[in-house]
Formats: C-alpha cells, sequence, structure tokens
C-alpha cells in the first residue's frame, strides 16, 4: 500500500527523474511527504527509501539530520526552542520550562526543544535581524558590510577597541560609554607536545601569510584586519579570553558533555 496519495506518487516519481542520483530526491519527497501528512511516519521513509534506491535507514538518517522534519504528530502551531550554548547563557531553557508548563497539553501547539537553529549568530541571525524577526544582533562586520552599504541595515557601534578602517564612522563600544572589547579571532593549534621549533617554524609561516599584501587585500574584500600574533603572544591572548569568558559560561550552568 503506497503511503503517498496517487497524486503525490506521480510528483513525487517526477521529482526522482529530475535528479542525476535518484538518493539525491530524498529531501524534497521528505517534504513531499511532510506536506502531505504533516510529519514522516515510517512508511513515508520506507516508500521515500523505494523510490530512491537507498535502505531505509538511509532514508531515515537523511531525514532525522534535518530539524524541519518531524518524525511525530505535530500540532498546528509549532514552537522550536534552541538551549544550545548561546540561548542557553540567553534564557533558552527557562523559556522552554515556561511554554512546556502552560502549552504542553494543547494538542494545536507542539513545544519542542531543539539544537542550534542557527539563529544565534551568522547568515541566519541577519536573514532575522533583515526580515524585522529580532531587534538587533551582533555579526561580525564581514557579514554585514554589504548590508550597511545598501541601506537595509544600521550598524549602531563596533566592538574592537578602536573604529574599523571599514566603518570609520561607526563609533566603538566604549565611545559610547560601554565598556565592552571583544575582538574575534581566528588561530591556529598544534598538539600540545609538537617540538619548539616546530612550533616557531610554523608561526613565521603563518606571520608571513598573514602580513602578506596578497591575504590583506583577500582579507579586506570581507571587512577583516589581519593582525598577527607570534605563538607566546598568541596563547596569552587564548588564557586571557579563557579567565574572561570561563566564569560566564559557568555562571551559565553549562555542562559540557561528551
Ligand atoms: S545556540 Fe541557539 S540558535 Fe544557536
Amino acid at each position: 500500500m503506497s503511503f503517498f496519495t496517487d497524486a503525490n506518487l506521480g510528483r513525487a516519481r517526477d521529482i526522482v527523474a529530475q535528479y542525476p542520483r535518484p538518493k539525491s530526491a530524498i529531501l524534497p519527497l521528505a517534504h513531499l511527504a511532510q506536506d502531505q501528512h504533516g510529519w514522516l511516519p515510517p512508511e513515508a521513509i520506507e516508500q521515500i527509501a523505494e523510490l530512491t534506491g537507498v535502505t531505509a535507514a538511509d532514508a531515515l538518517g537523511t531525514c532525522s539530520f534535518y530539524t524541519m522534519l518531524k518524525r511525530r504528530p505535530c500540532g498546528k502551531l509549532l514552537v522550536s526552542v534552541c538551549t544550545n550554548v548561546t540561548c542557553l547563557v540567553t534564557g533558552g531553557p527557562e523559556v522552554l520550562e515556561y511554554l512546556e508548563e502552560h502549552y504542553a497539553a494543547d494538542p494545536d501547539i507542539t513545544i519542542e526543544e531543539v539544537e542550534c537553529l542557527a539563529a544565534c549568530g551568522g547568515a541566519p541571525a541577519l536573514q532575522d535581524l533583515l526580515g524585522g524577526h529580532v531587534p538587533a544582533s551582533v555579526n561580525p562586520i564581514s557579514e554585514t558590510l554589504s548590508f550597511a552599504k545598501s541601506g537595509s541595515l544600521r550598524i549602531l557601534a563596533v566592538t574592537g577597541p578602536e573604529r574599523s578602517p571599514f566603518l570609520p564612522e561607526v563609533p566603538t563600544m566604549r565611545e559610547q560609554g560601554f565598556d565592552v572589547v571583544v575582538v574575534g579571532w581566528l588561530g591556529g593549534f598544534v598538539p600540545v607536545r609538537t617540538a619548539p621549533d616546530i612550533v616557531r617554524a610554523l608561526g613565521a609561516a603563518i606571520g608571513t601569510a598573514v602580513e602578506a599584501p596578497d591575504m590583506a587585500a583577500a582579507l579586506a574584500k570581507f571587512g577583516n584586519v589581519p593582525s598577527f600574533q607570534g605563538p607566546e603572544e598568541f596563547a596569552a591572548t587564548v588564557k586571557a579570553d579563557l579567565a574572561r569568558w570561563g566564569p560566564v559560561v559557568k555562571a551559565s550552568g553549562f555542562v559540557a558533555v561528551d
């Protein structure tokens, strides 16, 4: 017996035919099944597997990776609450508890706890900001520059110790009276027992690359400023950041799990 209705089975076959490899159609078929049924029961997974020539376990593996594909019935309103690190320190668990207490018994509302929804940074956070769903966001300059230039958003402050050469008109947080200085960095790490001369040689090679004009020009396109630290200076930066942010993470109650 087919899970898909006759009409949707025809659609499903058309979808599969669009792909050079049938298994590439797993996700579109999962969306089709969810549109039909509201969620993905085992029969849907089995038929998707059959149509795409994979095992049911493979189809389930793909479908279970994406939180927007549901494997249990949902109410008309689905509320996903993230309790991962960023949201944990900003009250995600409390929001979840409140919603569960007030709405868990309502069949029209499904409350679910999810891992990072990717709304805490990067492109998804910007989408929410540009769409007017959140009033403000903290993002690297590289992500926001083009939107600021086009007038889609307004940058209120930069968190560095001084103004960015790419946003000379934007004051720092400190200039505006907030004693906040946060600088994002990328670093190279090696195993702890690596010989000191190898560490020095690697550090020197990275320094040469970072300070090369070509590298500076490439980084500038994304609003990044190269600034090299050697092994000792960088180790001090990491130590200082651990001392600064460690208590914040501890105070949040976050506990690392394997
Ligand atoms: S940690 Fe919650 S959305 Fe990313």
